[in-house]
């Protein structure tokens, strides 16, 4: 058995059990660009600050080099007996170039190596989300776009509420998208500190120049407290708590499609490339790609609650139990892109059927708001509106008919002050033109959000 890096005061080595459940390069290995980007400052660093040669400091970078081109080729022999990808890669640069390597780890502790790792890594991974969802809010303004006067009905409670052009529904997802990756570029800007130099927790009393290497890694400048730097995963909870928001803002979306996708709604026609068969009932066509993306939500909040459960029993500084705190990062970005890629695929996929939603548009009296509003237009006071509409309404349930079927005397009947010109305001079509307030579903007010969305996302209208 090879000796640990480690190994000087042990006399025995360890289990193969522990080893085993000790080791952490099965999963920490996709670290390794960012682990070699800091290593490569670092040395950098000890030379400018005379604490290894330059030729030392060549060899070593050439090292990493190498390192970095055999693992991308595929040709790096990951050991388990080496525990994790930052001994791997001291220890194999110390295979290969010798004695100076064994002066890397010079006023470093893997406990700020693997921050710095980490962080990088999160950082990259930021930039990656984010481009994601910009990639889905395109697809969602393009398919308002394609489907800009198509009105449906807007629910809540699930039941029918009121008239609302489909691109005014669609654009309220690319909102909440918006403050999404708002949240992952303040949590960019946060994590953008640098650990390193902090050691094993307490600094170090060699020259070490820390802001050389905050500045060679992109960070902003180095964290201020050495314990801090490598106790604390605010960061990455922070991380986890914004992708769980956008999990839960796709797993909306895919709930609303599932809906708009049975026979019963019937909304919306997925196409074949985006649906999946039964094994056994061979009719049928489902949007699974949707209600996966519902489900993988969970796997999202349960990787937060993960690390929040890691964290909470922590005393200062670094406590093995951290190393826990990979996986479930590795995991949340993985799915929160699958469920934005898979999300954008299906927006390009799916096609609104016009006679359907056109046919279902009188049924559960949506233009009654818009009543209420004519009657405040000609004087009465809302609440009084309200109850004479609502006495409308009862009547067409009993006639078993819609407002505008009602002659002008049924109306009368119930107020006076109706007049010939409420016809202008009844009928769903109707009702729809005659929202005008800031941000509502009016057709110049959506068209006004869909000119933002447009400007914003640099989209090219066809
Ligand atoms: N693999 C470890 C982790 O991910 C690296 C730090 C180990 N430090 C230590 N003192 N054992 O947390």
């Amino acid at each position: 058995k090879e000796a640990k890096l480690w190994g000087g005061r042990f006399e025995e080595s360890v289990t193969d059990a522990v080893e085993k459940f000790t080791e952490s390069i099965s999963f920490d290995k996709e670290l390794y660009k960012h682990d070699i980007m800091g290593s490569k400052a670092h040395a950098s660093m000890l030379s400018q600050q005379g604490l290894i040669s330059i030729s030392d400091r060549d060899s070593i970078l050439q090292g990493l080099d190498e390192i970095q081109r055999r693992i991308e080729a595929g040709e790096f022999v990951w050991r388990t007996d080496r525990e994790d990808v930052h001994m791997n890669i001291e220890a194999a640069l110390t295979d290969m170039i010798g004695e100076p390597a064994k002066k890397l780890h010079t006023a470093r502790s893997r406990n700020d190596q693997v921050l710095t790792d980490f962080r990088l890594w999160c950082r990259d991974a930021i930039d990656r989300i984010i481009a994601s969802i910009k990639n889905l809010q395109v697809a969602l303004v393009t398919l308002a776009l394609n489907e800009e006067g198509l009105i449906v009905p807007g629910y809540t409670h699930l039941q029918r509420a009121q008239p609302v052009l489909l691109p005014h529904l669609l654009l309220a997802y690319v909102e909440q998208l918006d403050r999404d990756a708002g949240r992952l570029i303040d949590c960019r800007a946060r994590l953008n500190f640098c650990p390193l130099g902090a050691c094993a927790l307490a600094g170090t009393g060699l020259p070490i120049d820390r802001f050389m290497t905050s500045n060679a890694l992109g960070f902003t400048a180095p964290m201020r407290n050495s314990i801090d730097a490598v106790s604390d995963r605010d960061f990455v909870l922070e991380f986890l708590s914004a992708n769980s928001i956008t999990a839960i803002h796709l797993s909306r979306l895919g709930e609303e499609w599932v809906l708009w996708a049975s026979e019963e709604f019937g909304f919306i026609t997925p196409s074949d490339s985006v649906s999946t068969g039964s094994s056994i009932m061979p009719q049928k066509k489902n949007p699974d790609p949707m209600e996966l993306v519902r489900g993988k939500s969970a796997r999202v909040v349960g990787d937060l609650v993960t690390l929040l459960t890691l964290c909470k029993g922590l005393p200062l500084a670094y406590n093995r139990d951290l190393q826990e705190d990979k996986e479930p990062v590795f995991d949340s970005v993985k799915t929160v892109i699958g469920m934005l890629e898979v999300s954008a695929e299906f927006a390009q996929n799916i096609t609104f059927n016009h006679a359907r939603i056109q046919k279902s548009l009188p049924a559960g009296y949506l233009d009654a708001t818009t009543l209420a509003d004519y009657l405040v237009k000609k004087g009465m006071p809302f609440r009084t509106s309200h109850d004479i509409v609502g006495r409308s309404v009862a009547l067409c349930v009993s006639k078993n008919c819609q407002l505008q079927d009602l002659n002008l005397d049924d109306m009368r009947s119930i107020s006076p002050v109706f007049e010939e010109d409420v016809y202008e305001y009844i009928g769903v079509e109707n009702a729809v033109k005659k929202f005008s307030s800031y941000g509502s579903t009016g057709s110049a007010c959506v068209a006004n959000q869909l000119d933002y969305w447009v400007a914003k996302l640099e989209i090219s209208r066809s």
